[in-house]
C-alpha cells in the first residue's frame, strides 16, 4: 500500500509543532525558569536549543525523511541491527509516556469543569491531593480508582481513537489544523488578560531579570537540555514517521528551524501569562514570588486554581487556561500513538483501522493505573525514568548509530539538495559528538544523583519495581518486536537518496 502523505508541507508543520507544543511547555518551562534564574535560565535554554534540540531535529525529520519509515523501520534500513532502538522508541513513549500524559490530560479536562464553578473552594491544595486524587501515602497503596478521573480519562482515549483512525491527512492533520490556532487565541487571550491583573509586572520581573549566578549550577544546564529533548518530543520516534509522510520535494531544514522557535517561542509566550498570575497571587497574599512557585503539577493544579479563586472573572480565565492544557496534550498525545501504530503497520502489514482500536484499548487500559490513588506517585516514577534514562539513551544512540555507523554526509547532502536552509559540516560534528557528549554527561549526572538516594525519596522496592522495571518492560518488548520476522518488503525498498 502506498505511504500516506500530508496533505501539503503546512500540514506537516502544524503536525510537528503540535506534537512539540504540549503539557510540558505550558507549565514545566515556566516553573524551570523560574527554578533556574529568570531570565538567566533562558541564555542555557537557548544554547540547549541551538545546540542539541534542533541538530536532533533536524537529524530524527532526515532520518525518516531520507530512509522513508517510521522509526523501526528507518533504523532497520540504516543496519538490521539496530532496528530494535526504533521500537524501543516508539515503546518507550507508546507503553510508557502517552498512559500517563492521557491522564495529566483528563485531569486538566477535569478541571475545565470546575473551573466554571471553581469547584476547588477556598483550599486547592486540600482539594487536588485529597480530594480529587485521595493520593496515597505510598506507591503500594493503590487504593481505589479515581471514577471522574477515569470517565475523563475514557472521553481522551476515545478522541484520540477518532484521530488516529481517520488517518495521516483527514485525522491528525486535520486536527492540528483546528486544535493549533485554536490553542494560539486561547494562550493570546490568557496572556493578556493575566497582564492586565494587578501584581502582573512584579511576576513579569521575576520572569525576565536574570540571576547570573545561578549558570554555574551544573543542574540549570542539565534541566535545560532535558527540557528542550523532551519539548521538542525527541527520541520519541514522532518525528522520524512524520517527515516519512512528505512527498520527495521538501524543506526539511527550514520547517525544522520553524517548528523549533515556534515551540520555544510558544513556551516564551505562555511563560508571561504564567508569571504575570504568579505575581498576581504574591501581592494578593501579601508573600514574595518565589514563595507562591511550587513544583510544576503543584503550579497548575494548586497555584494557579488559587489565583482563579482571587482574581475577578478567575472561572472564565480557569477555564481557558486548562482548555489550552487539553489542546496541547491532545495532540501530543496523538501523534505518539501514531509513531507506534506507524510502525506496526510499517513491519506487520496490520489493517491500520483495526490495529489503531486494539493499539488505544490497550492504551486505555494501561493508563487505568495512573488513575488509582497511588497514581500520582506511579505517574512522578514512570516519568523520571522514562524521560530521564529512556529518551536520552534513544539519544545518545541515535547520534552514534547515525554519526558513525552510517553515511551521515550522505544524509547531510539529502537534505542540501531539497531544502532551504543549507546545513555545514558543524551540524555532523554536533552530532558526532557534541550531543551524545552532553546527552552522555546528563545521564551520568542523573545516574550519580539516582543511586546516591532514592529518586523523590521513594522506596527502593518501589523505584525498581515500577521505575527501573518499567523501562526494562520497554526494552524487551522492543527486542521481541525486532525479532519478529518482516511481513511486509518495506525494509527491503531504497532510501530516498540511494535512488539519486
Ligand atoms: N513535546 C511534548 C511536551 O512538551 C511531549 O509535552
Amino acid at each position: 500500500m502506498a505511504r500516506e502523505q500530508w496533505k501539503s508541507e503546512f500540514g506537516f508543520l502544524l503536525a510537528a509543532v503540535g506534537s512539540a507544543i504540549g503539557l510540558g511547555n505550558i507549565w514545566r518551562f515556566s516553573y524551570l525558569a523560574y527554578e533556574h534564574g529568570g531570565g538567566a535560565f533562558l541564555i542555557p535554554y537557548l544554547i540547549a536549543l541551538l545546540t542539541a534540540g534542533i541538530p536532533l531535529l533536524i537529524l530524527e525529520y532526515a532520518i525518516g525523511h531520507e530512509r522513508i519509515g517510521s522509526a523501526p523501520l528507518a533504523y532497520r534500513k540504516i543496519s538490521p541491527h539496530w532496528e530494535w532502538l526504533g521500537w524501543w522508541a516508539v515503546c518507550l513513549v507508546m507503553f510508557g509516556i502517552v498512559l500517563y500524559y492521557s491522564v495529566v490530560i483528563a485531569w486538566c479536562l477535569d478541571y475545565f469543569i470546575y473551573a466554571f464553578d471553581l469547584t476547588w473552594g477556598q483550599d486547592p491544595d486540600r482539594y487536588f491531593f485529597k480530594k480529587f486524587l485521595q493520593a496515597s501515602d505510598s506507591p503500594g497503596e493503590i487504593g481505589a480508582i479515581r471514577t471522574p478521573i477515569l470517565f475523563s480519562l475514557c472521553f481522551i482515549w476515545l478522541v484520540n481513537w477518532w484521530v488516529v483512525f481517520s488517518g495521516v491527512q483527514k485525522g491528525i492533520e486535520l486536527a492540528n489544523k483546528i486544535l493549533m490556532p485554536m490553542l494560539l487565541v486561547l494562550t493570546v487571550i490568557l496572556v493578556f488578560w493575566a497582564l492586565t491583573l494587578d501584581g502582573a509586572m512584579d511576576g513579569l520581573k521575576a520572569y525576565i531579570t536574570p540571576d547570573f549566578s545561578k549558570l554555574n549550577e551544573p543542574k540549570v544546564w542539565i534541566d535545560a537540555y532535558s527540557q528542550i529533548f523532551f519539548t521538542l518530543s525527541l527520541g520519541f520516534g514522532i518525528m522520524i514517521v512524520y517527515a516519512s509522510y512528505l512527498p520527495d520535494k521538501a524543506n526539511i531544514t527550514g520547517t525544522a528551524l520553524m517548528t523549533a522557535f515556534i515551540n520555544s517561542g510558544y513556551s516564551l509566550f505562555a511563560g508571561i501569562a504564567v508569571f504575570s498570575v504568579l505575581g498576581f497571587m504574591a501581592q494578593a497574599e501579601q508573600k514574595e514570588i518565589g514563595e507562591v512557585v511550587s513544583q510544576s503539577i503543584g503550579l497548575a493544579f494548586v497555584v494557579y486554581p488559587k489565583a482563579m479563586s482571587l482574581m475577578p472573572g478567575g472561572n472564565f480565565f480557569g477555564a481557558v487556561f486548562f482548555l489550552c492544557l487539553v489542546v496541547a496534550g491532545f495532540s501530543s498525545a496523538i501523534s505518539i500513538i501514531e509513531a507506534f501504530v506507524s510502525a506496526a503497520v510499517d513491519k506487520f502489514d496490520f489493517p491500520r483501522k483495526p490495529l489503531v482500536t486494539v493499539v488505544c484499548l490497550a492504551g486505555f487500559f494501561g493508563s487505568i493505573i495512573f488513575t488509582s490513588q497511588a497514581g500520582l506517585l506511579w505517574l512522578d516514577i514512570v516519568d523520571h525514568f522514562i524521560t530521564h534514562y529512556g529518551l536520552v539513551l534513544v539519544g545518545i544512540f541515535e547520534c552514534l548509530v547515525v554519526g558513525w555507523l552510517f553515511d551521515i554526509g550522505r544524509l547531510r547532502d539529502h537534505l542540501n539538495r531539497i531544502s532551504s536552509v543549507r546545513l555545514g559540516k558543524i551540524w555532523e560534528i554536533l552530532i558526532k559528538g557534541f550531543v551524545p557528549l552532553v546527552l552522555i554527561i546528563i545521564l551520568v549526572g542523573d545516574l550519580y544523583n539516582d543511586l546516591r538516594q532514592p529518586y523523590g525519596g521513594y522506596s527502593w522496592t518501589a523505584i525498581i519495581l515500577i521505575g527501573r522495571d518499567w523501562l526494562l518492560l520497554t526494552l524487551i518488548m522492543a527486542f521481541f518486536l525486532a525479532n519478529r520476522p518482516w511481513r511486509t518488503h518495506n525494509h527491503k525498498l531504497p532510501g530516498r537518496s540511494d535512488c539519486q
